[in-house]
């Protein structure tokens, strides 16, 4: 089970979508409103509602869905994380979170391409946090112009935003393939950052073993327990007031 839940906008046309859910599949109980995002756009949505309907079926920490959105400025659209919705015990830095804001992002850009829109967008627009996650709540993580823009091109992958999801499923013991290395390796990525890909056992099992003893850690320590407990939603009802949560 997935959930996503809603966007909040300042400013602009207030609340955008009823966009709260879970996802498709295997719960006998989901109700009707959790899955109604991944029907698409209601008709009639004003641009930029309908490429922000899009957005918030990005993949998130905990599915907490820490999306706030200011639509107060034409053509424009300032992004924050939701004060309400960090995750101080698991995720203090907000770091997590930040991530979550990176794939929104990229699917708010794919579905501006579909609508003739090209995205200006500055990261921290009023500079970078530096402490903790408390932080992040307080200053945009981004600003996105929209500019109308014949020569834009739309993106393949727009077609399958609705159907997309985190797998999991359990993964078979199996490494990348040459060609899908080579892919990854030509993939360009900012001044100052590097990315290693592990393609062997050798290299692999250190990092399997550090992930698993990460999460001993985490389900040991009382606090970051709690907090993922506390956000885990069990029945129908539960689902339908609050549509976020991890599974
Ligand atoms: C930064 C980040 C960390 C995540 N960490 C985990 C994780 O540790 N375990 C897990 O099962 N899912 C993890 N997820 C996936 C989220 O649970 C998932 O994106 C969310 O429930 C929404 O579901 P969906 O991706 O299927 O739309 C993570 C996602 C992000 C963006």
């Amino acid at each position: 089970m997935d959930r996503r839940s809603f966007i909040k906008t300042i400013g602009g046309s207030g609340l955008v979508i009823a966009a709260s859910g879970f996802s498709l599949s295997g719960c006998d109980q989901m109700p009707e409103s959790a899955i109604a995002p991944w029907n698409g756009p209601p008709l009639g949505l004003p641009d930029r509602e309908w490429m922000l309907s899009y957005a918030i079926l990005a993949p998130n920490p905990h599915n907490r869905q820490p999306w706030l959105a200011d639509l107060s400025k034409d053509d424009e659209i300032t992004l924050f994380a939701d004060p309400e919705r960090l995750l101080s015990h698991t995720d203090p830095f907000g770091r997590q979170i930040l991530i979550g804001h990176g794939t929104f992002l990229e699917l708010l850009d794919i579905a501006a391409r579909e609508k003739g829109y090209r995205t200006q967008i500055t990261l921290f627009p009023d500079g970078e946090p530096a402490g903790d996650s408390l932080e992040i709540g307080n200053m945009p993580v981004a600003r996105i112009q929209l500019e109308k823009d014949v020569n834009v091109s739309s993106d393949p992958l727009f077609k399958d935003i609705l159907k997309r999801r985190s797998n999991k499923e359990g993964y078979e013991k199996a490494y990348l393939k040459a060609a899908d290395v080579q892919i990854m390796q030509n993939i360009p990525l900012p001044a100052g950052q590097k990315a290693g890909i592990a393609t062997n056992e050798a290299d692999v099992s250190p990092l399997r073993e550090f992930a698993r003893r990460a999460v001993l850690k985490e389900i040991e320590t009382p606090r970051t327990l709690l907090e993922s407990i506390e956000l885990t939603r069990i029945g129908a009802d539960e689902i339908a007031k609050n549509p976020d949560g991890i599974d």
